[in-house]
């Protein structure tokens, strides 16, 4: 197995020129989407734990100025008391629960859209400061401001699916197909961050072949499309439906007649327990598959060490991935071991997008200008 160079290009970053104190901007700038990054991933964190403690629907209003304020005061705790007992999760769930109770899942809530709020903060406002210094190419600016919008329209994301159980409802629980959403969402911009403070620094990047390049790239999609089919596992409780492994409703490929009995068919992707489980598993197969398979193309090809090393490790991650899945399920999903699934998955998506974008441009090799790919140095 070689180890060694197989050739690797200096790309210039997308910020402007090199040479200082430019360098020092982009360090800035890198500084910046990587506190923002590290703000989401607390951020979806505290989110999963606020799912996974009932806690999601504990505040019935949507005010993303003052809400930051909690109550402060005894009437102030017993009127938001009082507006969570007239929801039907209160009725079904937790009728005679204590006020004390009732702090404990608010402040769940209460920190998960705090933590938003600020990571609004930590984006907006150095972003601000940069634009107003000029430090922010003009190819940046559309692509960081569709970034930050992407946050705001999360917000109203959030408050949409909390809204799925307030009001005149059966609902216990939030929609699945917003949950689903609304995770998804997090993760895409959560990417897009990723992605982007890897390309303000001027590095060097491997020259690998198309297969390598398009296999990391469909490992990243693969692992966010089995985020989505994960929040719909996890706003069904599908995982404490089905509990065997193996075997799933007794089968490795349960009967097609429980799959897909409900009309119209596609509806059981999103509403159908067994279908909706299944689908988590096969795809999570497949992620292994490719996660594999990339990690022995990696091995056996001329590859640079780093990208050898990423491609192993990710082989490495998804498969503890699956296996942490898999225990959550056997386990009938306690609390510990669903959260460690679900971050687990966030970091096994950080370093398949970093990985697939280190690995993706060689694609553009040919739309680098020659000024900016400069020699090997
Ligand atoms: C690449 C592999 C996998 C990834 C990236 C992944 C990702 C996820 C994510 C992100 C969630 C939680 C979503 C949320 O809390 O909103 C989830 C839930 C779940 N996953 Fe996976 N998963 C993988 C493999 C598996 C496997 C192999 C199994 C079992 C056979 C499994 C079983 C479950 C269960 C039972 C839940 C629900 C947990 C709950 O209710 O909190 N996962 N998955």
């Amino acid at each position: 197995m070689v180890r060694s160079v197989s050739g690797k290009r200096r790309v210039a970053s997308i910020m402007p020129e090199q040479n200082s104190p430019a360098s020092s901007h982009s360090r800035a700038v890198r500084l910046w989407l990587v506190a923002a990054a590290a703000m989401i991933f607390l951020t979806l964190i505290v989110g999963g734990a606020t799912r996974l403690t009932e806690s999601g629907l504990s505040i019935t209003e949507w005010k993303p100025v003052t809400g930051v304020v909690p109550p402060l005061t005894q009437q102030a705790w017993q009127d938001e008391f009082t507006r969570y007992r007239a929801i039907p999760q209160y009725r079904e769930l937790n009728e005679g629960m204590s006020l004390g109770q009732f702090k404990a899942i608010y402040w769940w809530e209460w920190t998960h859209r705090l933590l938003a709020r600020l990571t609004g903060a930590v984006f907006l406002l150095p972003f601000l400061f940069f634009l107003w210094r000029g430090w922010i190419p003009r190819g940046l600016k559309a692509r960081l401001w569709t970034i930050f919008f992407g946050g705001a329209a999360l917000g109203a994301v959030g408050w949409w699916m909390v809204s799925s159980g307030l009001g005149d409802t059966n609902r216990v629980s939030v929609s699945q197909y917003r949950l689903a959403f609304h995770l998804t969402l997090a993760c895409l911009i959560y990417c897009a961050i990723v992605w982007t403070s890897q390309q303000v620094v001027s590095r060097r990047i491997p020259e690998v072949t198309a297969r390598l390049r398009y296999g990391a790239l469909a490992l990243a999609v693969l692992v966010l499309c089995q985020i989505y089919l994960g929040a719909l596992v996890a706003g069904t409780d599908a995982g404490r439906a089905f509990n065997t492994w193996p075997l799933i409703d007794g089968a490795f490929i349960p009967d097609a007649a429980r799959l897909w009995f409900a009309t119209p068919w596609w509806r059981n992707i999103f509403e159908n327990l067994l279908t909706i489980q299944f689908d988590h598993r096969m795809v999570a197969y497949l992620t292994w598959t490719v996660a594999l398979l990339h990690g022995f193309d990696a091995g056996f090809s001329k590859v640079d060490r780093r990208t050898w090393t990423e491609a192993m490790t990710l082989a490495v991650l998804v498969t503890v991935q699956a296996v942490l899945g898999i225990v959550t399920l056997l386990n009938v999903v306690p609390l510990g071991l669903s959260l460690a699934h679900q971050g687990f998955a966030i970091i096994v998506l950080t370093v398949a997008v970093s990985h697939a974008e280190r690995l993706s441009h060689g694609v553009r090799a040919a739309q680098v200008p020659a000024s900016a790919a400069l020699s090997r140095s």
